[in-house]
């Protein structure tokens, strides 16, 4: 009998919750908020999906995003999220967000945190799913606005659990952020960081010398790097990796060829995951049938995948204890 995928119990730690807004929330917030968008239809926005790299999806990335204006806006974006993870199985979720994004247009940051953090607490009472909260900086502006809104958010440290880095990664090596992340540590956050998805194996490096990381998100290039495959298994450092994103974004040219199953059975901690789950056509299950088909994963590794991904989390080990459970 095949694995109920559906409701073996998982955990997502790599979607950036801008990257769960679907067209047609898109056009009904653009309603809302009096905000005139660039595409006549539902239909015309997905079409524009069509992306060479990293940057090429980051511009509508962007673009999208200015759609969400008011607390109420943020909140129904993650409680769209939050109800898709209830429907597959997704148990635990740590998500992402993008501050720089919305507080560079004049949102005020307690307006984004607000309407996520209250999401993520309703989901927990209804809906059964816990979470964590990472602030992502982006890597294409300044260290020093990283900082700027490091400080902004730590009067909420409370309900953040990580710092990361996202956005376009070559040219922007984790080194620049360097003293961002050394004074999130200090604060008691935890830290993640994007590297290897576009960028070089020394980027993995960086992030692990200098950024102090507990996981690498994408990671896939660490095979470049033989010497780093053996510290990511000896040190069992999780690979938040994202199947169907890879293909959208041209990182491998078909899912056939997406590296997971190698790095799998090569012994590392790799975790499946959906990134910008409305821009690259599916969700965590939609990922994981994804690559189970074209990789011919057994269904032992299947399991394994649900396993990592309870392990890679940033869970207490009691709270964990129960997923990980044969
Ligand atoms: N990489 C870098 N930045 C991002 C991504 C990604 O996959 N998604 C959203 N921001
Ligand atoms: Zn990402």
């Amino acid at each position: 009998m095949a694995l109920p995928l559906l409701t073996l119990p998982k955990a997502e730690l790599h979607m950036h919750i801008e990257g769960s807004l679907e067209p047609d929330m898109m056009f009904a917030l653009a309603q809302r908020n009096g905000i005139s968008l660039p595409y006549d239809s539902v239909a015309a926005v997905r079409a524009a999906y069509e992306f060479e790299n990293l940057q090429s999806f980051l511009d509508l990335y962007y673009a999208g995003a200015q759609v969400l204006q008011t607390e109420q806006d943020f909140y129904d974006l993650t409680w769209a999220y939050l109800h898709k993870c209830a429907a597959q199985g997704v148990r635990h979720t740590e998500i992402f967000f993008d501050p720089q994004s919305h507080c560079d247009r004049g949102i005020p940051y307690e307006t984004v945190h607000h309407g996520i953090t209250q999401a993520l607490r309703d989901a927990k009472t209804h809906l059964d799913i816990s979470s964590g909260l990472i602030l992502c900086f982006l890597r294409h502006l300044s260290a020093d606005a990283a900082m700027a809104t490091l400080e902004q958010a730590l009067p909420y440290g409370e309900d953040i659990i990580a710092v990361g880095l996202d956005s376009s990664e070559l040219g922007h090596p984790p080194s620049k952020f360097q003293a961002v992340f050394d004074r999130a540590r200090a604060e008691g956050l935890l830290t993640v960081a994007h590297a290897g998805e576009e960028g070089p194996p020394e980027y993995i490096w960086e992030a692990i010398q200098l950024l102090k990381v507990s996981r690498i998100d994408h990671g896939v290039r660490c095979v470049e790097d033989p010497a780093l495959v053996d510290y990511l298994i000896e040190h069992q450092i999780p690979l938040t990796v994202c199947p169907l994103s890879n293909i959208k974004l041209c990182v491998f040219e078909s899912m056939a060829q997406h590296n997971l199953k190698q790095l799998l059975e090569l012994g590392l901690c790799v975790t499946v995951n959906s990134d910008d789950p409305a821009y690259f056509g599916g969700y965590l299950l939609e990922n994981m049938t994804a690559a189970q088909t074209a990789l011919d994963l057994s269904d032992r590794q299947m399991q394994q995948l649900a396993h990592n991904s309870f392990r890679a989390s940033f869970l207490s080990p009691q709270e964990k204890q129960p997923f990980l459970e044969p």
